[in-house]
């Protein structure tokens, strides 16, 4: 069972970021040279999947038009003679197979990835969060294809988060079953009142899904926040067959939250190839200053 197609919701409100997101997409907030949309794109393409379906929603269509063929662009800058920069978006647009389902109603990440079921089909699909993004020397997206290759169930993709985070996370409990950093999943639960869990692994927004998800989505009711909760669907799956929560190597930024937005922005500038170093000895500089 190769994993042929990735989901990537991006039909979230992003009030957590307003008023940026007000007329623009959160998943268009740049980081450093390109939106954050833009290297969960690429960490798909790296990882040799082959089709990506959005799960958009009104006022996403910069997203869409993004990855899209720029026709007037294109003839702009070749009468300009910049080729390299012309070659460069139309790299961005042959990246990979793109697709959108619409979510009309934000019901909740559960149901954003229900909408996608009559494209994904019956087979297992990876899907990644468009705001959740992790560095990391082998992409996440890549370090968990290769767990599935070996065991073939699902798998959520898990980061140490301290005791007093847990009630801001989906978290999973388990035993490690023989594999480092592979846990067999037990129990899973979406934002748990602090105290009521003993467990500090926290989902993050990675996942392998089978396609019995699907069914299950379809009669999930509202519950954390009065939405439809992918978590509850999960645990509902872990009764049917085994899942697993895989501890990948890399670091995790929420680019969707304004101080993980920040942390991206550093983490990514310091290591970027043209301007890594002067923004490194900027940063030191300003830190003596403080
Ligand atoms: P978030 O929890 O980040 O929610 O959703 P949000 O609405 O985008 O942002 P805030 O919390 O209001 O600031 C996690 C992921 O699920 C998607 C989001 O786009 C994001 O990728 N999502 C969430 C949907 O696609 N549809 C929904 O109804 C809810």
């Amino acid at each position: 069972m190769k994993i042929r197609k990735a989901v990537i919701p991006v039909a979230g409100l992003g009030t957590r970021f307003l008023p940026a997101t007000k007329a623009i997409p959160k998943e268009m907030l740049t980081i450093v040279d390109r939106p954050t949309i833009q290297y969960i794109v690429e960490e798909v393409v790296a990882s040799g999947i082959d089709q990506i379906i959005f799960v958009t929603s009104e006022g996403k269509s910069a997203i869409e038009n993004h990855f899209d063929y720029n026709f007037h662009l294109d003839a702009v800058l070749r009468e300009k003679h910049k080729i390299a920069l012309g070659e460069e978006l139309n790299n961005i647009s042959n990246l990979i197979d793109i697709v959108s389902v619409r979510q009309k109603k934000p019901l909740g990440l559960g149901h954003a990835i229900w909408t996608a079921r009559h494209v994904v089909g019956d087979e297992p699909f990876m899907v990644l969060l468009g705001d959740d993004m992790v560095l990391s020397q082998v992409p996440c997206a890549k370090q968990m294809l290769e767990l599935f290759d070996e065991i073939g169930e699902s798998i959520v993709a898990i980061q140490r988060v301290p005791a007093n985070q847990t009630h801001q996370y989906g978290i999973v409990e388990g035993e490690e079953n023989g594999r480092e950093k592979t846990f067999r999943v037990r129990r899973m639960v979406e934002k748990p009142a602090p105290g009521t869990t003993d467990s500090d692994m926290a989902i993050i927004g990675r996942y392998i899904l089978m396609p019995d998800i699907f069914d299950i989505l379809s009669t999930t009711t509202p519950g954390h926040g009065g939405e439809i909760q992918l978590t509850d669907a999960l645990l509902a799956l872990t009764k049917k067959r085994s899942m697993y929560a895989y501890e990948f190597d890399g670091k995790r930024y929420d680019a969707g939250d304004k101080m993980g937005y920040l942390k991206a922005i550093v983490a990514y500038g310091l290591r970027h190839t043209e301007i890594g170093k002067d923004f490194r000895e900027h940063l030191i500089e300003i830190a003596a200053d403080l």
